[in-house]
C-alpha cells in the first residue's frame, strides 16, 4: 500500500508534523510512504511544471493521501494553501479523485478544528474520499496513551483504505453567486479624522470585488486608502522559523517591504477593511501570507481596539468554517468586527445597501471606541495561550511573555486569593446539610444582591 504524504510545512523534513508521519511509517512497515515538500518548495512547483507533475504522478500512483501539516493561523500554511489553488490551476484534479485521504496535524490546539474542517472541504471538491482528521498537540507524541491514539487512528485509516470505505461528505459544491453588482446612490460617511483603509489582493477590474471596494473607498469622506497586497514587495510566506519570538524581529526585516507595510499602515489604521475574492474555501493564498507574515507579532492581539469590516466576493454565505476563522480571528484581536459584505447575500442594491451600513456602523463605533465583549473565541484563546506561553513556549516567546506580563494578561485564578478564601469557607459550610439547604433557598437572590449596587451607580 503507497501512501502520498503532502507535507504542509514549510521547514520541509525539519518539522515537527513529519515525526508524527514517522511514528505511523515505523508503526505500519507494510505501507509505503511517500513524501513531498509541496509547502517548503512551493516556489519551484509554482514555476516548474516538471516538479509539479512529479508530485501529482506521486499522488495519482498512491493507494491514499495524507495531508499532513502546522497550523498557521486557524488554517493551513500560505505555501500549502497556494499547492492546493495550484491543483486547480493545473488540471490536476483527476489525480486525487476518489482517492482515500485523511488529515493529520500539530498545533496547540488554536482553532485546529478550523484548518481540518478547511482540508475536509478541499477533499470534498477534490471528490476524495475523506476518512477522517487528526489534530496532535505539538508535544502529543512524548507520551505513551498520544501514541496510542495515534496508531489507532493509523490502523482505522489503512482498514478503510483496504476496505475502499465510502466517505460520509461534509461539504456541497459550492454554487458562484450571479449577481452583478452596481454602485447605487453614496450617502457620504465622515470621517471626523479616523484613518480608513482598505486592504485587497489583488483587484481584477471591472470585478465585483473592484466595485464593491471602490463604492466602499468612495463612501467615506475624505475617501478610504486603498492598499492592494500584490502591490507590497512579499518575498514569500512565514519559514515558521519563529525567530521573532525573542523581540518581534521577522527574518525577513530589511529583505521586503511588508514589515514596513504592516507598521506603516495596517498599526496605524483606526477602521480596516480585508476585501478579496474567494479561493477554493478560503480567500487566496495572498491574503493567507498577509496573516501568516502577521506572526512577528507573536500571541499579542495586534490588531487591538481596531474597527475591521470584510469585503468578499464568492460563495462565502456557504462557507461557515471561513466565517467562524475570521470572527474568532478578530475577537482574539480584540478588535471591534463590523460586519461582512459579499457579493452572496442578495441583490446589487442589497449589497450596496450592506456597504454603506458597514461604512456608517464602523465610523460610529470607533468614535465611541466600542469593541463588543468578549465571546468564548477571546475568552477560551486568551486562557489557552496564556497558560502556553507562561510555561512551554516562553523560552522562545519571550516577547510575548514581557507583553503579557505588562498587560495583565497572566490573570491565573488560582492567584484570587478572596476567592480561594470564599471558597475554602462557603464549601465547607455547605457541607452541613442546614447549611446546604438555607444555602439553596437563598442562592437566587443572593446572586443578584452584588448587581444591586452596581445598578445605583451612574458612570
Ligand atoms: C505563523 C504560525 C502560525 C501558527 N498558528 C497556529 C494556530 O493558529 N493554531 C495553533 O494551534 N498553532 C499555531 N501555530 C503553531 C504550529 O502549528 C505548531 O508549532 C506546529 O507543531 C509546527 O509544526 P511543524 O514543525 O510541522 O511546522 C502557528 C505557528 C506559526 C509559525
Amino acid at each position: 500500500m503507497k501512501i502520498a504524504v503532502l507535507n504542509g510545512s514549510p521547514k520541509g523534513e525539519v518539522s515537527v508534523t513529519m515525526q508524527y508521519v514517522h511514528f505511523l511509517q515505523l508503526r505500519f512497515p507494510e505501507a509505503e510512504f511517500e513524501f513531498f515538500d509541496v509547502a517548503l518548495k512551493i516556489k519551484k512547483l509554482e514555476k516548474d511544471d516538471k516538479a509539479f507533475g512529479e508530485v501529482i504522478a506521486g499522488v495519482a500512483a498512491a493507494d491514499a493521501v495524507l495531508w499532513a501539516f502546522p497550523l498557521y493561523f486557524l488554517v493551513v500554511c500560505s505555501q500549502y494553501k497556494r499547492f492546493i489553488e495550484l491543483i486547480f490551476e493545473k488540471n490536476a484534479v483527476p489525480a486525487f479523485r476518489g482517492k482515500p485521504a485523511a488529515s493529520l496535524s500539530t498545533s496547540i490546539n488554536f482553532f485546529d478544528y478550523t484548518a481540518h474542517n478547511y482540508i475536509n472541504a478541499v477533499c470534498d471538491d477534490l471528490q476524495m474520499n475523506f476518512f477522517g482528521s487528526y489534530s496532535a498537540e505539538m508535544n502529543d507524541l512524548l507520551k505513551t496513551k498520544e501514541r496510542q491514539r495515534l496508531k489507532a487512528f493509523g490502523e482505522l485509516f489503512m482498514k478503510a483504505i483496504k476496505d475502499k470505505t465510502p466517505a460520509i461528505r461534509n461539504n456541497r459544491p459550492l454554487v458562484a453567486p450571479e449577481v452583478i453588482f452596481e454602485a447605487g446612490q453614496i450617502t457620504p460617511v465622515e470621517t471626523e479624522g479616523k484613518k480608513v483603509l482598505i486592504v485587497a489582493d489583488d483587484l481584477a477590474e471591472n470585478s465585483n470585488l473592484q466595485k464593491m471596494v471602490e463604492r466602499l473607498r468612495q463612501t467615506f469622506s475624505p475617501a478610504a486608502e486603498l492598499v492592494q497586497l500584490k502591490d507590497i514587495d512579499i518575498k514569500g510566506g512565514c519559514l515558521g522559523c519563529i525567530q521573532c519570538g525573542f523581540d518581534n524581529v521577522c527574518v525577513y526585516e530589511g529583505k521586503d517591504g511588508f514589515i514596513d507595510f504592516f507598521n506603516s499602515k495596517i498599526k496605524t489604521a483606526d477602521i480596516l477593511f480585508l476585501a478579496g475574492a474567494i479561493h477554493d474555501r478560503y480567500l487566496s493564498s495572498l491574503w493567507k501570507c498577509f496573516f501568516d507574515r502577521s506572526f512577528f507579532n507573536g500571541h499579542t492581539p495586534f490588531l487591538k481596539d481596531k474597527q475591521i469590516g470584510f469585503v468578499i466576493s464568492g460563495p462565502f454565505g456557504q462557507i461557515h468554517n471561513l466565517r467562524e476563522i475570521f470572527e474568532a480571528s478578530m475577537a482574539i484581536q480584540q478588535a471591534g468586527l463590523n460586519g461582512f459584505v459579499s457579493d452572496d447575500i442578495g441583490t446589487s442594491a442589497e449589497i450596496d445597501t450592506a456597504l454603506q451600513s458597514m461604512a456608517t456602523r464602523a465610523v460610529a463605533q470607533s468614535k465611541l471606541g466600542y469593541i463588543p465583549p468578549p465571546t468564548f473565541y477571546q475568552v477560551a484563546g486568551n486562557k489557552l495561550f496564556r497558560d502556553a506561553i507562561w510555561s512551554r513556549l516562553r523560552p522562545v516567546f519571550q516577547a510575548d511573555h514581557r507583553y503579557y506580563k505588562k498587560h495583565g494578561m497572566y490573570n491565573f485564578p488560582q492567584k484570587n486569593y478572596k476567592w480561594r478564601m470564599i471558597n475554602s469557607i462557603l464549601v465547607g459550610l455547605t457541607k452541613i446539610p442546614k447549611v446546604r439547604k438555607e444555602f439553596i433557598k437563598r442562592m437566587k437572590k443572593e446572586m443578584i444582591k452584588p448587581c444591586a449596587n452596581a445598578l445605583k451607580r451612574t458612570e
